[in-house]
């Protein structure tokens, strides 16, 4: 059962600046989250935000739109994290952990993301058990806001696009080595399989939000 992906090195050095050619639409999956805060929270009231595998913190950009707001962000990768407390631990609202999802003790967050972290675990229980642990986290009612590489049947055409989409701008071998990533490493599902996991996890019912290539955004509710 694969349950974590550490990120180190080179892979977590670069992150910020290869990301974006990865997944074209990165930017926009997060300001996505911005969007849907301001469309349905007050940031006169207070919120309690939960960001799992935060990264090197992109998503607390995002959320951070209020004082009010109270924003816990954890990732297990320690050169990951080490470059969100860089740029945002002066930020009194938010709190940043080392460690999983069993490190968070609080359970009633109003919402949570979980962006590009499902598709490193594997479909034998791993992925089941992160969701379970972040339904469990949530109030009723809250939300899951999800960003993923899914499977469909155009995978491999979309797959080609990126490709040739990258090709003439960088180092053939480090495009061929995260192609060859992205088809091996990955433990991609389908929408349906995605579906069935968060009813097994305890939520109620899922929305498309975006798709890009082979990547999907949906909202999760509990
Ligand atoms: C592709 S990065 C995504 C970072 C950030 N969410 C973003 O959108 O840029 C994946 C992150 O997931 C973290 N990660 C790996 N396994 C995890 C797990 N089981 N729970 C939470 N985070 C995990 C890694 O350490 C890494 O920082």
């Amino acid at each position: 059962m694969k349950m974590l992906e550490i990120f180190e090195g080179a892979r977590a050095a670069q992150y910020d600046k290869a990301i974006p050619h990865w997944i074209p639409a990165y930017h926009e999956f997060h300001a996505f989250i911005a969007t849907h805060l301001r469309q349905h929270f007050s940031t006169a009231d207070p919120l309690a935000i939960l960001i799992a595998g935060c990264g090197t913190g992109r998503e607390i950009q995002e959320v951070n739109l209020s004082p009010h707001w109270q924003i816990t962000a954890f990732d297990p990768s320690v050169e990951m994290i080490r470059q969100a407390v860089e740029q945002y631990s002066n930020q009194p609202n938010l709190q940043l952990v080392h460690g999983t999802v069993a490190a968070i003790e609080k359970e009633d967050f109003d919402i949570a993301t979980l962006m590009l972290v499902l598709h490193f675990l594997s479909d034998d229980g791993a992925k089941l058990d992160l969701l379970t642990n972040m339904g469990r986290r949530l109030k009723a009612g809250g939300q899951l806001l999800l960003v993923d590489i899914y499977h469909s049947d155009d995978f491999d055409a979309q797959l080609m696009q990126l490709q040739d989409r990258l090709q003439g701008h960088f180092d053939p071998d480090w495009i061929q080595q995260g192609i060859r990533h992205i088809k091996n490493d990955i433990f991609y599902i389908t929408e349906a399989r995605l579906t069935q996991l968060i009813s097994e996890a305890g939520f109620s019912s899922i929305e498309s939000f975006k798709k890009s290539y082979f990547y999907g955004g949906w909202i999760i509710s509990k």
